[in-house]
């Protein structure tokens, strides 16, 4: 199962929901990401369903990539289906030439702090009160951020 392009928003859209529930992004959100030409949505079909299993949502900048949002079916998480994205993302973003990718992650998430540990990122700083939270309180964001200069260092490539 290899990363490919995704444009089948609804199919973005339901899998969100799945993975995220109140917080997921509408399909409103998803139509304006696919159509425009600033962000690519990335995603991984399962190669004999077709379902859509995740997807990375990654803009690319003059000099970084930022994913914006990386998310995975409940049904199908740790077995680097995440991981295989990420290593996509830090592919293309080398091949590009670009210096950096960057993120902000809940401070609350470790799921995702780890994962993202895991494939190089360290922590670059802390946003107070950056999140809603659906308590109506806020939660700090955690700023990550990986150099692409270097290929993969300290990261696990997950299996073909
Ligand atoms: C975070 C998320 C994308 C991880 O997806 P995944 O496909 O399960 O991740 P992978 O299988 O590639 O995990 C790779 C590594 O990340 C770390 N990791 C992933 N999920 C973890 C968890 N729940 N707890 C601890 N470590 C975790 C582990 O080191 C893992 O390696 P291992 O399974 O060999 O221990 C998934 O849990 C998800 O969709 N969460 C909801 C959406 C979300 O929070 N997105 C991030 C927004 S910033």
């Amino acid at each position: 199962m290899t990363p490919e392009s995704v444009s089948d928003v609804e199919a973005l859209a339901a899998l969100d929901a799945r993975a995220r529930g109140p917080d997921a992004w509408s399909l409103a959100r998803f139509e304006a990401l696919a159509s425009d030409q600033e962000y690519q949505l990335t995603g991984i079909v399962d190669n004999n369903t077709q379902a859509l299993l995740a997807f990375a949502v990654v803009s690319v900048g003059p000099f970084d990539l930022e994913l914006e949002m990386i998310a995975v079916d409940p049904n199908h998480r740790r077995r680097g289906l995440a991981g295989r994205l990420i290593v996509a993302m830090i592919e293309q973003g080398e091949a590009r030439g670009l210096e950096r990718v960057l993120l902000e992650v809940r401070a609350g998430n470790g799921a995702a702090q780890a994962l993202y540990e895991r494939h190089g990122f360290e922590v670059d700083g802390r946003r107070a009160g950056y999140y809603p939270q659906a308590s109506g309180g806020r939660e700090d964001a955690i700023l990550m951020s990986r150099p692409l200069t270097h290929q993969e260092q300290g990261a696990e490539r997950p299996a073909q």
